[in-house]
């Protein structure tokens, strides 16, 4: 019989389960992070106080158990087969006709599915609990994870429903944010960087550390369902659905295609908006929907003749090293940056590429004259994956001891992958913080692009962000390149950013790890640039997702007389210091609010969400009653289900823009 402590328990633990599929699984969160937290360390508190009631599938196993020695191999319930690829269409048209043929005449539909460009993983339950989990391996034989994938939050340990046994296939991926956040945190520690996010999952999943892999946050995408090493029959999609049902994570962005034609156009449409997603894909998965067609249609020796990657052209190029140049940034940081010849990547052409710091040339072993894979992805600088072979007069580079550009010293702090000019006046320091102070997010200044801040440095007209506020239009005109009324637009935006919030201000102050979003977070919790001025690191931290290494930072910065003095002179030049509270009273979207699902034809979500909160509404994250309205676009989510169930009006991107210019009624 279990005692009113074990229900207790039990009971906690379904609704963190609940909390935690609705947070990595759905992406609707009904409660915040410090709720969360608190429940978990309740959960934490209690079984430890009863280690009798300790359970494998319990939410607090998934912080990560005792290393082990090694990997144990496993043997897969069947083989995990890889998929045969086409480049083209007409390669995947004569997959079409294969499958057609094979098939002779009967009716039939693909499933068309994103790849995703992580590991695959096979997930094994039994009655309902989470079990083991494998990676691929050679195929037939794969390593067990199953500790470290227990970290994974969209890993369900408890199924709703299914047979006594089943297995999920998938793909372990690392998200883009989670990616950079990871590198940094390397670059930091003199550590070396992953080349990209698949390498940092795959890294992340096979440690024999499992508090590793729970530091990381990768994701797990279901994408196949066997039972006794079978796909279950029925059909692919139903089976998709099954699984979302159970609790897993499972694209959302999938569509039944009749022909073909329409899998053809999913294939261009996500090519286009593959940047917009927050990981990375490199293709379209097609599998026949019908399980019974696909055993007619069998496997070759290595993969299902019934499903196919259509692959993306890389966005990789190879080319020569020309030389290697220094650039130093708004922190002083010096990165090294390879010239190359330029080449067409994906469309662009391609002359520069960075190399991050020095440890990343080590682990690169790339030298001025090598010949290297270069690579774009999304709007980041193109950078060196690898040498493909070295050059015959090839040299070593060295990073400069003294900057580049001003001669100063430099320093490479320990535990710290970066060198940094130390010189708080060097004009490429200067120069960068111009140009951050002016960006767009930050304080917006349309006009001040590179070749001007060169001039208004170089002629000495600015010395700090703070005297762009004094510049005369004569002055500006003066300047090469520079008509008399591109220099009264420029002044009259500088002279319009006044106006703009205290978290554009904070942020464009350039405070090390303050950027957008903890800047809105912290004018919010503290209400003005003098509260947060004068705050202790501890008081900084109290501020939602600010922790020591922030907090740090902020105090650092607000130590320095000369930041003290810049500070005291925007304030002259009449910039908001403080914060009326991030909720807009007035604006046409005033006490609105929106859910964003789906993809919108000319926004993206980013842009919307600004639109919304300029106009005064706010933006959540998952519908409920006091949703306004559910703004759906292309291949929208669950959200949109939600919306249905709850009679929330659902619009288009067209109604939106109208709301927002004329707002309600
Ligand atoms: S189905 C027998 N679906 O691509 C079918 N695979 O190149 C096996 N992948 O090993 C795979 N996204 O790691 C399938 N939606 C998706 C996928 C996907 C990514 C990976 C998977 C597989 C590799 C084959």
């Amino acid at each position: 019989m279990p005692s009113p402590i074990g229900e207790q328990i039990e009971k906690l633990r379904q609704e963190i389960r609940r909390h935690e599929h609705l947070y990595y699984v759905l992406d609707q969160p009904e409660i915040s992070d410090a709720e969360y937290d608190a429940l978990m360390r309740r959960l934490q508190d209690l079984e430890r106080e009863h280690p009798e009631y300790a359970s494998p599938d319990s939410p607090t196993r998934r912080v990560g158990g005792k290393p082990r020695e090694g990997f144990v191999k496993v043997e897969h319930s069947s083989p995990m087969l890889s998929l045969d690829n086409v480049f083209s269409e007409g390669e995947l048209r004569d997959f079409d006709r294969r499958v057609r043929d094979l098939l002779r005449g009967q009716a039939f539909r693909y499933v068309a599915e994103l790849k995703l460009d992580g590991l695959s993983m096979a997930v094994r339950y039994e009655n309902g609990r989470f079990q083991s989990a494998i990676t691929r391996g050679d195929g037939r034989i794969g390593e067990d994870v199953t500790e470290n994938a227990r970290t994974i939050r969209s890993v369900p340990l408890r199924v709703k429903g299914g047979p006594e046994r089943f297995e999920a296939r998938g793909e372990v991926i690392m998200d883009r944010t989670a990616f950079e956040r990871l590198n940094a945190e390397r670059d930091q520690q003199g550590l070396s960087r992953f080349a990209n996010p698949r390498n940092a999952a795959a890294g992340s999943l096979r440690v024999l550390d499992p508090s590793i892999t729970a530091s990381r946050r990768l994701g797990f995408f279901a994408y196949l369902r066997l039972e006794d090493g079978r796909p279950v029959d029925g059909g692919h999609w139903e089976s998709l659905e099954t699984l979302a049902r159970m609790g897993f994570k499972v694209n959302p962005h999938r569509r039944r295609c009749r022909d073909v034609e329409e899998l053809l156009a999913f294939c261009q449409e996500w090519e286009k908006k593959r940047e917009d997603l927050p990981y990375e894909i490199d293709g379209v998965v097609a599998k026949v929907d019908s399980v019974a067609q696909q055993q007619r249609l069998g496997f070759t020796a290595k993969a299902p003749r019934w499903a196919i990657a259509y692959k993306y052209a890389a966005r990789q190029a190879e080319t020569e090293v020309l030389d290697i140049g220094v650039q130093v940034g708004r922190t002083g940081a010096l990165t090294p940056v390879a010239r190359l010849k330029p080449v067409l990547v994906g469309g662009v052409t391609v002359s520069r590429a960075t190399l991050h710091n020095e440890d990343e040339i080590q682990r690169l072993g790339v030298e001025i004259g090598d010949t290297v894979l270069v690579e774009r992805s999304g709007d980041v600088i193109p950078k060196v994956v690898r040498v493909v072979s070295q050059g015959a007069a090839r040299r070593p580079f060295r990073m400069p001891e003294q900057c580049p550009v001003c001669g100063g010293r430099v320093v490479r702090e320990e535990a710290e992958a970066a060198r940094r000019c130390v010189n708080t006046n060097c004009p490429a320091r200067l120069k960068e913080s111009i140009l951050h102070f002016a960006s767009r997010g930050v304080m917006n200044i349309d006009g001040l692009g590179d070749a001007l801040v060169d001039q208004l440095v170089d002629r000495g007209l600015v010395r700090s962000v703070a005297d762009l506020y004094a510049l005369k239009v004569e002055q500006v005109a003066g300047l090469e390149r520079m008509a008399q009324k591109s220099a009264s637009n420029l002044i009259r935006n500088i002279d319009k950013s006044r106006k703009n919030s205290l978290p554009r201000v904070l942020a464009a102050l350039g405070i090390r790890f303050v950027g957008e979003r903890t800047a809105q977070l912290l004018a919010e919790h503290f209400g003005s640039l003098d509260a947060i001025a004068a705050a202790a690191a501890g008081d900084l931290q109290a501020a939602e997702e600010v922790g020591p290494k922030v907090a740090e930072s902020i105090c650092e910065f607000f130590r320095e007389p000369r930041n003290c003095e810049l500070v005291e002179r925007l304030r002259e030049a009449g910039l908001q210091f403080s914060y009326q509270g991030r909720r807009k009273e007035s604006g046409k979207l005033a006490g609105l609010t929106f859910v964003l699902t789906g993809t919108l034809p000319n926004l993206t979500r980013e842009e919307a969400k600004e639109r919304i909160e300029a106009a005064g509404g706010k933006v959540s994250g998952s519908v409920s009653g006091k949703t306004n309205y559910v703004v759906a676009g292309g291949d929208p989510g669950s959200k949109l289900d939600k919306a249905r169930k709850l009679g929330v009006p659902i619009i288009g991107e067209p109604e939106l823009l109208e709301l927002i210019r004329s707002g309600p009624g």
